[in-house]
């Protein structure tokens, strides 16, 4: 039930706090530490590499559970979007295990390629938000993201809990095969679900953020180096389903290869600087497109904004930067659609669940 809320999505939105507390505590042992299932772990240990596939929202967490895999646990990963995967399958490794990223469990296009790697014999495990559903069933061993039944279309709380539930995972995995961690992850995800509870009490200044950038444009991109180029594709995505702007996400090097042609006076790029090593980077990026009249939107994290900032991230763990990035981006998508008098939680042309191939 949405209750007082005028759309599913905005809840969802609301919620997300709420979710990220959930995993923790879902996640947690008696002593407080971060658990999966032992069978779980087991699959990970005897695997030389991860195949994550997914399609659409869940697909860019992918790409994010990728960072953290590679980087914290030290295991190589691959990202794929089901729907390419099922008849261009690249060359696997000799002990491959595939992960399902799917909030439905029921997008047939992942199904499909999990029909055909379970003919193969490989392991799989679904990471998903629906018990019982299809791919749940279907797979070897189930991840569960206790987002709660999400409604809108777009995907928002799922997104979260997806990378959230992909960082848990990667940890445990990392602190199983003996590597120190240099940071307490549920003392970081705790501190992110604060910063998001700050963000999403911050909807008027995003609420003018869309208004002032969004209300009449064709189009608008969204740039971003390392991770925050992961979030920008979820940003671009975010804003094309519900509003019908043309948006595209890029990483900041590569907009100057060839887009840069299609900025014009005035045509927002949204840009996110929460890496510290990137961070002049991406400032860099937004000079090059400035010169050619974009109207730029510049996310930061708090530690290193500079003026003219248009809106400052709570500080948060670098690794979990895309955990309350994405969260502005999905309010402004939000409003920018209610501005456009859209459809927000059933947009034109989509379903929740993508059943057919
Ligand atoms: C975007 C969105 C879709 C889904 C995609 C995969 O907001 O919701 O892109 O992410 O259709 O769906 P699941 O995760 O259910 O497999």
């Amino acid at each position: 039930e949405k209750g007082t809320y005028p759309h599913y999505m905005l809840k969802e939105i609301d919620e997300q706090p709420a979710v990220l507390r959930k995993i923790i505590q879902a996640y947690q042992n008696e002593q407080g530490e971060l658990t999966i299932d032992s069978a779980i772990l087991d699959a990970l240990k005897e695997a030389d590499r991860l195949y994550i596939i997914a399609a659409g929202t869940s697909y860019h967490a992918g790409l994010i559970g990728k960072e953290y895999f590679e980087k914290i646990a030290g295991i190589p990963v691959e990202v794929h979007i089901s729907s390419e995967f099922g008849y261009n399958m690249p060359l696997l490794s000799k002990k491959p295990l595939f992960i399902f990223i799917t909030q439905s469990g029921e997008t047939a296009d992942s199904r499909q390629v999990l029909v055909k790697i379970k003919e193969k014999g490989y392991p799989t495990l679904t990471v998903t938000n629906v018990p019982g559903s299809t791919l749940s069933r279907e797979a070897d061993h189930t991840l569960l993201l206790h987002a709660g039944p999400e409604i809108a279309v777009a995907s928002t709380k799922a997104y979260v809990a997806q990378v959230a539930v992909l960082m848990v995972t990667a940890s445990v995995f990392a602190k199983s095969q003996g590597k120190e961690l240099d940071f307490d992850v549920v003392k970081e995800l705790g501190i992110v679900a604060n910063a998001v509870q700050a963000i999403v009490d911050t909807k008027e200044e995003l609420e003018e953020i869309a208004a002032e950038y969004l209300s009449t444009t064709r189009n608008a991109f969204f740039i971003g180096r390392n991770v925050d180029f992961y979030v920008s594709l979820e940003g671009a995505l975010k804003l094309k389903e519900i509003s019908y702007i043309q948006a595209e996400g890029f990483a900041g090097g590569e907009l100057k290869h060839g887009t840069i042609a299609l900025i014009e006076d005035g045509t927002p790029v949204i840009a996110l600087a929460t890496q510290k090593a990137v961070s002049l980077n991406v400032r860099g990026n937004v000079k090059e497109v400035v010169a050619r009249g974009a109207n730029p939107c510049i996310i930061a994290m708090e530690g290193h904004e500079e003026e003219g900032d248009r809106f400052v991230l709570p500080k948060v763990h670098e690794f979990l930067a895309p955990l309350v990035a994405v969260i502005p981006l999905q309010l402004i998508s939000y409003y920018a659609a209610l501005h456009r008098d859209c459809d927000v939680d059933k947009p034109r042309n989509l379903a929740k669940s993508v059943t057919v191939e």
